[in-house]
């Protein structure tokens, strides 16, 4: 068995952790929306034609924001095609997915599902095709509270009070040769901050992201974080990132499940090129992280490419996710968790049948993916402080790197109720792991709640025909000692222990 060692201290905290960083994502893709989250006509829809089966499944994910309209898709799109009656609305031809974009569901509609599912709407710009003029004109139209034309223009479509949406984002993946409206970082740095000034014009409150690189292999990054905060820093709160991991050819699986180790180097080089900045122009703002794409993609790429084009609703980016591919997940997430002093807003992408948690079949059931339990119990039970948690662990070689532990984690400690909660993986196939936490400074604790995902077969998923085949397991454990406590990560695992303070009988979650 391996053995790793944990030490925490209640007084050593990496910071605040920001509840949006459970954010996810929607976009007009494939099955996102339409026979996603949204097919009236289903045996559970509701009024508005929104799967109420997929609204339960996403309310249990907790997820507190959620990105709109793209991705790709936002910079070819123009946000008036989706508004007003729905007879009129346009059929339109979405060039960077390839299909046919209805506009059946537009940003009325979207708001109304967030409510549903309890999140509040991150929406993302088109400054691809469009420009200054629409930025301005969206903000008016989303938040303005009225008497003035798109303000009334919304009011006329039912919408009495104001979206009031707080966060935006000036474009997607501006710096990516497959963008609509592809640029250059000054290009887009001198767009996106007239577009910024003056959405700030029209509502003061909102808070602005910037497309920072798609990600680290761009032969631009990093000097194109460094240009695009060049030219906006004082307009903008957050710099966007972006990761998906796939697993190659030559791949091995502890090799697959150790990239989320280029995740941290690059977080750790995108808030060192922010604070460059800041020092640059003397400000005393902060600029944060906004990680509003992340995922592991790659199973569908081959079908995908066999996909007809022009077709409404094709299932593009479905992925059959395993429990290795949790694993890598779990890790992605940890990693996350471990820079939340930068790291303020994450965007799981995406949330229904796209690169998702979720997947639906038209006129039947919706479904859970292996990697939706390791979100659900992250963006359920941490709250709090993250802290600086010092983890001795064994570690191992692979292809692509060294010295990769096998035990990683994280933990997050809830000053008010006491609770604390650690997220551990394994990455071993062959052993499980002795976890040794040794703590400093905490409330006593009686019971440790363990949550387990693993299965004997790594390649295991959940699919149409058995969607419960993966699922996690739970057990308490009482400890007499709670300074050091001892705790069994099977092997190859994605793990949650809640330690239960003595003074609660039920853990609040
Ligand atoms: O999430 C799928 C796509 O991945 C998004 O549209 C794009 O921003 C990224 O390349």
């Amino acid at each position: 068995m391996l053995k790793a060692r944990m030490y925490l201290d209640s007084e050593y905290r990496i910071g605040k952790l920001d509840r949006r960083i459970f954010g996810s994502f929607i976009e007009h893709l494939g099955r996102a929306v339409y026979t996603g989250i949204y097919e009236p006509g289903h045996p559970s829809s509701d009024e508005e034609g929104f799967r109420k089966d997929v609204i339960e499944l996403v309310r249990a994910l907790n997820t507190p924001i959620i990105r709109y309209p793209g991705g790709n898709f936002v910079s070819g799109y123009n946000w008036e095609d989706g508004i007003g009656p729905k007879d009129k609305r346009p059929k339109r031809l979405d060039l960077a997915w390839r299909s046919i974009e209805p506009n059946e569901i537009g940003i009325n509609e979207f708001v109304s599902w967030t409510k549903k599912v309890n999140a509040e709407v991150m929406m993302a710009i088109n400054l691809g095709t469009r420009g200054i003029d629409s930025a301005r004109n969206i903000v008016e139209y989303c938040n303005y509270p009225g008497g003035t034309y798109y303000s009334d223009l919304r009011r006329s479509h039912g919408i009495e009070e104001p979206h009031r949406i707080k966060v935006w984002c000036l474009g997607n993946e501006m710096d990516g040769p497959w963008q609509i409206g592809h640029k250059t970082a000054v290009e887009y740095g001198r767009l996106a901050v007239e577009s910024a000034k003056v959405m700030r014009w029209v509502d003061p409150t909102i808070e602005l992201v910037v497309c920072g690189s798609s990600n680290p292999w761009m032969p631009t990054y990093p000097e194109w974080e460094y240009t695009v905060l060049d030219l906006t820093y004082e307009y903008i709160d957050y710099v966007s990132m972006h990761i998906y991991y796939r697993k190659r050819q030559e791949d091995d699986t502890l090799t697959f499940v150790a990239k989320s180790i280029e995740m941290d180097g690059f977080i750790k080089t995108v808030a060192s090129l922010c604070d460059v900045v800041k020092a640059k122009k003397r400000s005393k703002k902060t600029v944060n992280i906004s990680f509003d794409e992340w995922n592991v993609w790659y199973h569908s790429s081959e079908r995908d490419r066999k996909v007809e084009p022009w077709q409404f609703a094709p299932p593009l980016c479905e992925e059959d996710y395993t429990v290795e591919d949790a694993i890598l997940f779990g890790s992605m997430l940890i990693t996350l968790l471990k820079n939340a002093d930068r790291v303020k807003i994450a965007c799981l992408a995406q949330l229904v049948n796209v690169i998702a948690p979720i997947t639906t079949q038209p006129g039947g059931i919706a479904f859970k993916r292996t990697i939706y339990y390791p979100f659900m119990h992250a963006s359920n039970t941490a709250k709090g402080d993250v802290l600086l948690a010092k983890l001795d662990s064994p570690r191992y070689d692979c292809k692509l790197y060294t010295d990769v532990p096998y035990i990683e984690g994280v933990a997050v400690y809830n000053e008010e109720d006491k609770g604390l909660v650690i997220f551990a993986i394994n990455r071993s196939l062959e052993e499980s792991a002795l976890l040794e936490i040794n703590m400093a400074g905490f409330d006593r604790y009686s019971r440790v709640e363990h949550t387990i995902l693993t299965d004997n077969d790594i390649y295991a998923s959940n699919t149409l025909s058995d969607p419960d085949r993966v699922k996690p397991k739970s057990l308490a454990i009482d400890i007499k000692d709670d300074k050091k406590i001892e705790i069994e990560l099977p092997k190859f695992s994605w793990n949650v222990l809640r330690l239960i303070p003595s003074s609660t009988s039920t853990y609040q979650s």
